[in-house]
């Protein structure tokens, strides 16, 4: 059914593809629901995280909602959770557009979308309409023309906005399409902002928990350290990785194109970026493993690797909500074939 679906898609240009999806997903989740395959979580795949219940361990990764316009479509595919924003203070146009690209030869994608957004207090109306029952995220960056000195001013903002009305949060200083964002990944420049943000949660009633997500172009070294310090200041967990500016072995034609590289190409780095922060972290502190995830095979080694949650963005792109399915009973097979009861018994045992 997907595959027609894709073909009518994948004729548009990706970034139209992308708006229609959104907005099928957004007015008739009622008909999602009909076309996707129902899901069966199995108790080996839930788990307790932060307080919230997972009925699985797949949600939707940030960048595909960014106003928080489809939350029950999301539901709808089967995932457990999703992801939504990257959320600005002020309402943005982003990059001029073209700027999302297939790179269907590499099952990857390239965007420079440049945090396109309606800005918080849109999100806020989507966010006050949800119904309860299913756990959103919410991702957090600065607006373009914010300087780095005042990034915490629009991270607080963000949070004082929709502190209440999302299950998390994420600080995103990891998008290689906002000039300089990436610097606030120094250690001089994030243990301050993270500790700032944190007392402003700290002072909302529900305590949401908030999670750093990194990039994978960091060093290896640079990772262990920043793990370290976040955990040691009361981050309460890491999504790793997001997109990628490394341009390795790519054969598609639109390889050459600027932004963040995501999907297959990204799948072995993410995977050893979870293993760093697993390590670094000796596995106190949860983990969301993102990156080319296509299989269940795929979000396995995630796990093994030191992730409690994975989540997807360019594999639904190519494979359609069918993958949530697919995952799930492929993690409950593969965990039985290695004599694992639940979940939680193989994060990390490659670590
Ligand atoms: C078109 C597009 C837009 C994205 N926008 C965001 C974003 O706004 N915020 C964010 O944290 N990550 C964003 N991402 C990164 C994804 O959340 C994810 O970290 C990355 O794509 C790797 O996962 P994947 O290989 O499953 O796509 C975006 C990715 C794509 C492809």
């Amino acid at each position: 059914m997907y595959a027609l679906i894709r073909n009518v898609l994948f004729r548009m240009s990706a970034e139209r593809a992308h708006t229609t999806t959104l907005r099928l997903l957004s007015t008739c989740p009622q008909l999602v629901r009909l076309a996707a395959p129902h899901i069966e979580a199995p108790a080996s795949l839930h788990q307790q995280i932060w307080g919230l219940s997972f009925p699985h361990p797949v949600g939707l990764a940030a960048g595909l909602d960014k106003n928080a316009e489809a939350i029950p479509g999301w539901f709808a595919c089967g995932f457990s959770f999703a992801e939504v924003g990257t959320v600005t203070p002020m309402p943005q146009p982003g990059n001029p557009q073209p700027r999302l690209f297939r790179l269907r030869e590499d099952q990857a994608l390239i965007n420079r979308m440049g945090f396109n957004n309606h800005g918080v207090t849109e999100m806020r109306k989507h966010l006050a309409q949800r119904r309860p029952g299913f756990v959103v995220g919410v991702n957090l960056g600065k607006n373009k023309w914010t300087p780095n000195e005042s990034a915490v001013d629009d991270y607080v903002t963000l949070i004082t906005h929709v502190g209440t009305l999302a299950d998390y949060f994420v600080i995103n200083v990891s998008s290689p399409n906002t000039p300089g964002l990436r610097d606030l990944q120094s250690e001089e420049a994030l243990i301050p902002l993270v500790q700032t943000i944190l007392e402003r949660r700290d002072e909302l009633g529900s305590r949401p928990p908030v999670l750093v997500k990194l990039s994978p172009d960091l060093p290896d070294s640079a990772l262990t350290d920043l793990a370290k310090a976040l955990m040691t200041c009361g981050v309460d967990g890491f999504i790793a990785t997001n997109t990628t500016i490394a341009r390795n072995e790519l054969c598609s034609p639109n390889a050459g194109e600027s932004g963040g590289l995501s999907g297959r190409p990204l799948a072995q780095r993410s995977t050893d970026v979870i293993r760093l922060l697993h390590q670094a972290t000796q596995g106190t502190v949860p983990i969301i493993g993102c990156g080319g995830i296509f299989s269940a095979q795929d979000a396995y080694q995630k796990i093994r690797a030191g992730a409690h949650l994975v989540q997807v963005y360019t594999g639904f792109i190519y494979r359609g909500p069918r993958i949530v399915k697919d995952i799930v009973d492929g993690l409950d097979e593969l965990l039985r074939q290695d004599g694992y009861a639940h979940v939680r018994d193989a994060i990390g045992v490659d670590a």
